[in-house]
């Protein structure tokens, strides 16, 4: 899909991959956007590249629902939508503790993740049906963020993994029901990149998964992120397809490098 002119929604546009999909996006011409919990982050954000913030809590149906029709007011409705919107709770040790909180810190980490992700995707595709199709019958693209723990989850990930590893596993079914409707969805998984969500990473553990980062030996940059979402916006044949981007990185286990740092003995549920 073209990209000029086109009303593009961005969650999560207040920090890190979403911040840079934005900024991408307007740098390319579009309308856009900026969906974030934190409003007033995501409104420095459009301060800088342009185009619209908007608060909207992803895993409530009724703000996204009226989040993205205060987007069509402004802009008609997004013909492009890039979600980023997630968090990362933490540890969710699988034995001992309280099981009634950890259930509770599962089902809050796949509530925002998972639910939030279809949220989006189910609401914003709905809004796009009623929009005229584009060349090839395409109404719209919608690009989500797994991660590469949906494939190689480490020790003590389980709820973080699971709620990327769902939102991997809807996007071929994803693309397959919304064919009818002209609207292509596809996810990145990125692997390591240098945002606020790592930043909070003890130095000991960058410097572990670096040395497991096989070429670039570095973090991934958030405007790389941005480049691979507009790639696949630009590209009709992309659909139902789950992107990795991640330099050819493999998470370890984990358990033996974490256990000895001493961090499997750390606080259980940090949110
Ligand atoms: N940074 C990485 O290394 C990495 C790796 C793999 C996957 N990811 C995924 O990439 C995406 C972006 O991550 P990031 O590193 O830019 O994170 P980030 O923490 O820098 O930004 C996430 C943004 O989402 C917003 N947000 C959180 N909960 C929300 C909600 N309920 N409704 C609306 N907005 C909400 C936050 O306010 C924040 O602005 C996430 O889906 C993350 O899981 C990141």
């Amino acid at each position: 899909m073209k990209i000029e002119g086109m009303s593009a929604v961005v969650t999560g546009a207040g920090s890190g991959l979403g911040a840079a999909t934005a900024a991408a996006l307007a740098r390319a011409g579009a309308k856009v956007a900026l969906l974030d919990l934190k409003v007033d982050a995501a409104d420095a954000v459009a301060r800088t590249c342009g185009g619209a913030a908007f608060q909207c809590d992803v895993a409530d149906p009724a703000s996204v629902a009226d989040a993205l029709a205060a987007v069509g007011e402004r802009h008609g409705a997004a013909r492009i939508v890039v979600h980023c919107a997630a968090i990362s709770i933490g540890r969710v040790p699988l034995v001992g503790g309280d099981p009634v909180a950890r259930l509770a810190a599962f089902a809050r980490q796949v509530r925002i993740n998972l639910d939030g992700a279809l949220n989006v995707l189910s609401l914003a595709a709905d809004a796009m049906r009623r929009l005229a199709p584009l060349d090839d019958g395409e109404r719209g693209v919608v690009v989500n963020t797994a991660s590469i723990a949906a494939f190689e989850g480490q020790a003590g990930s389980a709820a973080y993994s699971a709620s990327k590893g769902g939102i991997a596993a809807l996007t071929l079914p994803a693309a397959r029901e919304l064919s009818a409707l002209g609207i292509r969805v596809n996810a990145i998984a990125p692997g390591i990149f240098d945002t606020p969500m790592m930043a909070g990473l003890p130095d000991y553990v960058r410097a572990l998964y670096l040395a497991d980062s096989v070429f670039p030996k570095r973090f991934g940059a958030p405007a790389e992120f941005a480049e691979l979402a507009l790639a696949i916006v630009a590209n009709r044949m992309l659909n139902g397809e789950v992107i990795r981007l991640d330099g050819a990185l493999r998470l370890p286990a984990a358990a033996d490098f974490l256990t000895r740092a001493g961090v499997l003995a750390a606080p259980a549920f940090n949110d």
